[in-house]
């Protein structure tokens, strides 16, 4: 294995990842020495300092977000990314932009999965800005390029196959997302209120964007302890996904 590799260790209860280097590293059931992991082949199995076995796999664009990202800003959860992929169809050598980038999940979600693809992230706030720099980094993603920006005064690149808002005044930025759209590009917002919904409704009509619809995905978890039945708890909402295109 290289040094800086990314590896998934894996046991039925529990899983890790973790950069390859010459350290020793803390796991939920001790210690684990990735000088002897960098040694080893995928599939093989290390033993922690208190003799818990982890398999060693390669992370996959999951492990990594659920294992690398720092959250600051709430996220888009998958169901959601999922339905924009799902309902623009996106081309895997596209340029996306995606605002406001918080966490980066978004952002570092799209660029891992479309490889060929340029992401241009803006972010207003510099402290989530760093944040986000360093999760895009720590995800081995290298085609997501980040800005302090604020997105409401304007998007810099042009011909873009994806404008993806996600933030508060995401109505103000709508125009600029027009500009910035090639012919036939997406456009998508994701509102977490109704409030938001609606500013966000009359911005896109006012500019006359195509295909205009509104999504809510919702997904029920289910339990299959004792018995097999949906959750009690759970994430009941998350947002409204509002798709349009350009034309
Ligand atoms: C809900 S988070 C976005 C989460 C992101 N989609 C993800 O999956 O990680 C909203 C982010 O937008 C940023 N933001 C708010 N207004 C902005 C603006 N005008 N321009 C750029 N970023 C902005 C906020 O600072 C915050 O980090």
């Amino acid at each position: 294995m290289k040094k800086g590799e990314l590896v998934l260790l894996m046991s039925e209860d529990s899983s890790h990842v973790f950069q390859i280097s010459d350290e020793k590293v803390n796991t939920s059931d001790g210690w684990v020495d990735l000088a002897e992991v960098k040694k080893m082949i995928f599939g093989s199995k290390v033993k922690t300092s208190t003799g818990k076995i982890f398999t060693i796999l390669r992370p996959n664009l999951i492990d990594v977000l659920r294992k690398r990202v720092k959250r600051s800003a709430q996220v888009m959860l998958p169901k959601d990314i999922a339905s924009i992929i799902a309902n623009t169809g996106i081309d895997p050598d596209s340029l996306i932009i995606d605002a406001g980038t918080g966490t980066g999940y978004f952002s570092i979600f799209i660029a891992k999965l479309l490889p060929k693809s340029i992401v241009v992230t803006y972010e207003v706030d510099k402290e989530f800005f760093e944040i986000a720099k360093k999760n895009i980094r720590s995800a081995d993603v290298w085609n997501v390029k980040i800005k302090n920006r604020d997105v409401t005064k304007g998007i810099q690149e042009k011909n873009a196959d994806l404008v993806m808002l996600d933030l508060k005044n995401s109505s103000l930025a709508v125009k600029h997302a027009y500009r910035s759209l090639k012919l036939g590009g997406w456009l998508v917002i994701y509102s977490p209120t109704v409030d938001h919904l609606l500013k966000v409704t009359k911005s896109v009509k006012k500019v006359g964007l195509a295909d205009f619809r509104i999504i809510e995905n919702i997904e029920r978890e289910w339990q299959s302890t004792k018995t097999i039945r949906p959750k009690t708890m759970g994430m009941m909402h998350t947002g409204f996904l509002t798709f349009a295109r350009k034309v």
